[in-house]
């Protein structure tokens, strides 16, 4: 009997151990799902937390990753947008779902087909696995928390302060707000500052400066403009007490925060009429599937074909799923704002 189809997993066995390599049987894909042979996956900070502290784990053995690009091998059925041999990126969802045939750690991943995007020629497969998430979590941000409009004409005279715009899901809130129409204030180190003016800011601060949120209310007053709305790609100490500053002299009914981290630290005051909503980048695929199509489907690979929106820059540690491990290594140790990306 001949064997069924099989491809190497990077998979996590218990809490804080290191992943192993096993041999897992390729599905198929079902109604509405694509199942894509990976090129390239990207690491993100999640990954190397759930591995050190079994954060968002329900039982192991567990395969972790969220992003992927590759071709299309198989689709299933009512899937028309796509076709195999189709170049794609995708998120991957078994962190919601925990079906680890749906999660990106592995040469073979099944993804919903309302969160697939075409991949145009001019984007490498390692460019294209920086996306995902990244587009995802910035997109539920500035559109679903921060319920602002996706067209740029609504969005006329609205400002947004993006706080850790060097991050990749704060480098991509620059260049969605900037898409959207929205005037960008934005603060990172100020190595970042020229990437982070081309992505779309308007005007930058380093976040390590004391005078860091005066300087953007300062620029606001001057400017005209009202800062009611931010979001806080980082949403530690560090970053929610100057983003709360801010957000807090706006003259705007309506104040509100989107943040990363679900926690609110310790030690900093919430003002009474500011308000402030994680973000669920995964709710990307679930609760929010129209966005998730909007922006695969409609605007996503035609603003990559004109450059108009462009990848996080990528630090790739290596190759095969084997190379997984040093890539939850790197990001653990302190990554910069490259994405850590293995190419398959
Ligand atoms: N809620 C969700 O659904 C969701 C989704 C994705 C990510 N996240 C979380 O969001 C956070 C960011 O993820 P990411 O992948 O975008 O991170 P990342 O790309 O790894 O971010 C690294 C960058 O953050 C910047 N940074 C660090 N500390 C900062 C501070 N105090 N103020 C301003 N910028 C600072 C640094 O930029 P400089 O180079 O400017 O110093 C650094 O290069 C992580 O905690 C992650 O777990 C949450």
């Amino acid at each position: 009997m001949e064997k069924p189809p099989s491809h190497p997993a990077a998979v996590l066995q218990a809490i804080a151990s290191n992943l192993v390599i096993e041999e897992r049987k390729t599905p198929l894909p079902g109604p509405g799902d694509i199942l894509v042979r990976n090129h390239a996956i990207a690491i993100n900070p999640v990954d190397w937390k759930r591995q050190a502290w079994g954060v968002l784990i329900p039982s192991f053995p567990v395969i972790l990753g969220a992003d992927i690009s590759g071709t299309v091998v198989k689709v299933g059925e009512s899937v028309t947008a796509f076709k195999p041999g189709d170049r794609v990126l995708g998120f991957a969802d078994a962190f919601a779902t925990h079906n680890h045939d749906r999660a990106a750690f592995q040469e073979y991943t099944v993804i919903s087909a309302t969160s697939t995007a075409l991949l145009p020629e001019n984007i490498t497969f390692k460019q294209g696995a920086t996306l995902p998430t990244a587009v995802a979590t910035a997109s539920m941000a500035l559109f679903d928390v921060l319920g602002l409009p996706r067209e740029a004409a609504e969005n006329s005279g609205t400002s947004v302060l993006i706080w850790g715009g060097g991050s990749s899901v704060g480098s991509m809130a620059i260049q969605l707000a900037r898409l959207a129409g929205l005037k960008v204030y934005a603060a990172a180190s100020e190595r970042q500052h020229k990437r982070l003016r081309g992505l779309g800011s308007s005007f930058l601060v380093d976040y390590s400066s004391p005078t860091a949120a005066a300087d953007v209310i300062s620029a606001a007053d001057r400017a005209g403009d009202d800062i009611a709305f931010a979001v806080d790609a980082i949403s530690t100490a560090d970053s929610l007490a100057p983003v709360v500053g801010v957000v807090s002299k706006s003259t705007s009914p309506k104040k509100k925060i989107a943040r990363t981290l679900g926690a609110w630290p310790e030690g900093v005051v919430l003002p009474d009429g500011v308000e402030t909503q994680h973000i669920l980048g995964n709710e990307f695929t679930s609760r929010r599937v129209d966005l998730s199509v909007w922006m695969c489907h409609d605007v996503l690979p035609k603003w990559l074909e004109r450059g108009e929106l462009v990848p996080q820059e990528q630090n790739v540690v290596g190759g095969g799923v084997g190379a997984l491990q040093r890539g939850l290594d790197v990001l653990k140790e302190g990554a910069g704002s490259e994405k850590a990306v293995v190419e398959l």
